[in-house]
C-alpha cells in the first residue's frame, strides 16, 4: 500500500467532535496500577522487608536510576526535573545516589542479577563521562549484569554533541545497548514556543553518530499537541524521522498538567491545537508510521519488526511501567534517586521528591521509601487486566470483575468473543478509557486528558 492510500484510510478514523470531547476525559496513563495518587505514607521498615523477601527468590531485577538535572526547562515538560548548571550540585547528588545503591543492596545476601537497567530523567547525559564510569562501577560492584541485559539511557541530543560524540562513545563502551533521544518536534516555531531549541541538523547528526558507533536500538521521542502544531506541519517532522529509520518511536500525547507543572502555564492555550486537530495529528502520524513499516505498540509506541519490543508485542511479553512500554525482562524493579518508583514483591515504593530531604535521608543511612502501596489480591488481579488491555488491547474474559461495558460496545470501542474482550481499531486509540473501566479507584485523582 502506498502512503497516500494509507492516509486515505486514516481519514476513515473520524470521530464526531461532540463524541471526541465526550471521550476526551481525564484518565490515567496506567504506568502503574493502582496509580500514583493511591500511594500513601508507609512504615519505614516496609521497603526493607520487601527487599529481603525478594532476596529469597532467584528472580532477576530491573533497575531504574533517575538523574533529575536539566540545563534549561522545556515549557511542556511533565517529568521530574531539577534545573541545574552547577557541577558541584550534580556531583553531590551522584555521591548520595551511589550511597543509596550500596545501602539498598546491603539488604541482599548475594549479588542480585539484573536483566534491565534504565537511566532516565531529567537528563542523565548532564553527567560527565567520569561520573558515568563511577555510577556504572558502583552498580556492578553491587549487582550482576546479565550478559543479555538491556542497558538503556534517555539522551537530550543537545548534551552530547559538543564533544564530537565522545560521551556517546563512552556510553557504548560502558555497555549501553539502547539509547532514546528526545526530539519532540523538528519545527523551529514549535520549538521556540516551548523553549526547546534543537536544530534538525543537531538531531540528525546525533542520530547518525549513534548509528556509526554501533547502537542498534535507537528510540526517538516525539510529542503531539504542542503549540502551533497542525497535521501538515507535524507530518513534515514525521516524514523526516521516517527517513532516519529509528528502531522505535514514542509518540506521546502532550500531557497538560499545569496544576502539577506550573511552567506549563507559560504556554498560552490559544497557541495549542484544538482537541480535534490534536486527534487528527495523532491519527495522521500513526498512519504514516504504520505505512512506513512500523508496528503500532500500545497507544503511543511504534517499532520496526527487528526491534525486541515488536517481538514482545507479538509474544504477549510486553509490559508497561513508569518509563512507558517495555519488554518484560524482570517483574521487580528497584528505583534509585529522587522521585524514583520501584515495584518489589507486589508493592510500589517511591523515593522522596525533594532534593534536600532525599540527600539528607540517604546521608543518614535512611533509604526507606517516602510513599508506597502494597497491592491487595484484588489490585493484583485488576493490574493484570489493565496491563493486558494497555499492552495487548485485549483481555481474557475468565475471572473479569463485573463491569458494565454496554456504552463502550455501543460506541464501537470494544467487542467480545467467547473468550476475550477486544478493543476495536478505534478502541485502541482510546484504550485508556477502556482500561479505566477496570480501575477500582479512577474517581480519585486529576490526570491528563485522553487525546
Ligand atoms: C526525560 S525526557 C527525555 C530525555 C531528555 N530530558 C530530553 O528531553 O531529551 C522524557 C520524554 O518525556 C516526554 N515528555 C516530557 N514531558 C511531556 C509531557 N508533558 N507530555 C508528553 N510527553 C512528555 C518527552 O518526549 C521527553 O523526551
Ligand atoms: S523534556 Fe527533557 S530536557 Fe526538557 S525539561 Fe523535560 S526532562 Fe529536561
Amino acid at each position: 500500500m502506498n502512503r497516500k492510500a494509507c492516509l486515505a484510510q486514516s481519514d476513515l478514523i473520524h470521530v464526531m467532535p461532540e463524541l471526541l470531547s465526550q471521550w476526551n476525559s481525564s484518565v490515567p496513563r496506567y504506568t502503574s496500577y493502582p496509580t500514583a495518587p493511591q500511594f500513601h505514607e508507609i512504615s519505614t521498615s516496609l521497603y526493607q522487608e520487601k527487599l529481603r523477601a525478594f532476596d529469597q527468590s532467584e528472580k532477576p531485577l530491573s533497575l531504574y536510576v533517575h538523574i533529575p538535572f536539566c540545563r534549561s526547562m522545556c515549557l511542556f515538560c511533565g517529568c521530574s526535573v531539577v534545573l541545574n548548571r552547577r557541577a558541584d550540585r550534580a556531583q553531590q547528588y551522584l555521591d548520595h545516589l551511589l550511597k543509596e545503591v550500596e545501602l539498598v543492596a546491603s539488604n541482599f545476601c548475594k549479588k542480585r542479577k539484573v536483566a534491565q537497567l534504565h537511566l532516565g530523567g531529567g537528563t542523565p547525559t548532564t553527567l560527565s563521562e567520569k561520573q558515568f564510569e563511577i555510577l556504572f562501577a558502583t552498580i556492578q560492584e553491587h549487582f550482576t549484569m546479565l550478559p543479555e541485559a538491556e542497558i538503556s539511557i534517555e539522551i537530550d541530543p543537545r548534551t552530547v554533541l559538543t564533544d564530537d560524540g565522545k560521551k556517546l562513545l563512552s556510553l557504548k563502551r560502558l555497555g549501553f545497548n539502547r539509547v532514546s533521544f528526545g526530539v519532540q518536534d523538528l519545527d523551529p516555531q514549535v520549538q521556540e514556543a516551548v523553549r526547546r531549541r534543537q536544530s534538525e541538523e543537531m538531531t540528525v547528526s546525533t542520530f547518525l553518530k549513534a548509528r556509526d558507533l554501533g547502537f542498534h536500538s535507537i528510540n526517538i521521542d516525539l510529542i503531539y499537541g504542542l503549540p502551533f502544531q497542525t497535521v501538515d506541519r507535524f507530518s513534515k517532522t514525521v516524514e523526516k524521522i521516517l527517513e532516519l529509520k529509528p528502531d522505535r518511536i514514542a509518540l506521546f500525547s502532550y500531557a497538560k498538567i499545569p496544576w502539577l507543572k506550573k511552567h506549563q502555564m507559560a504556554i498560552p492555550d490559544k497557541t495549542l491545537p484544538s482537541t480535534e486537530e490534536k486527534f487528527r495529528i495523532y491519527v495522521d502520524a500513526r498512519a504514516r508510521f504504520m505505512t512506513g513499516g512500523y508496528t503500532a505498540i500500545g497507544m503511543d509506541h511504534f517499532c520496526l519488526a527487528s526491534d525486541p519490543l515488536s517481538t514482545a508485542y507479538f509474544q504477549k511479553k510486553l509490559t508497561r511501567n513508569f518509563q512507558g512500554y517495555t519488554v518484560e525482562l524482570a517483574e521487580d524493579m528497584i528505583g534509585f534517586g529522587l522521585t524514583s518508583i520501584g515495584f518489589i514483591e507486589n508493592a510500589y515504593f517511591q523515593n522522596r521528591k525533594d532534593l534536600e530531604s532525599y540527600q539528607k535521608a540517604v546521608a543518614k543511612g535512611d533509604v526507606s521509601a517516602a510513599k508506597g502501596y502494597v497491592l491487595t489480591e484484588e489490585d493484583i488481579r485488576r493490574r493484570k487486566i489493565i496491563l493486558s488491555l494497555m499492552c495487548h488491547f485485549e483481555v481474557e474474559k475468565r475471572g473479569l470483575p463485573e463491569v458494565d461495558l454496554t456504552q463502550l460496545k455501543e460506541e464501537g470501542l470494544l467487542f467480545e468473543t467467547q473468550e476475550a474482550l477486544i478493543a476495536t481499531p478505534l478502541g485502541r486509540l482510546f484504550i485508556r478509557r477502556i482500561a479505566a473501566k477496570f480501575d477500582a479507584y479512577t474517581a480519585q485523582g486529576n490526570f491528563s486528558r485522553v487525546v
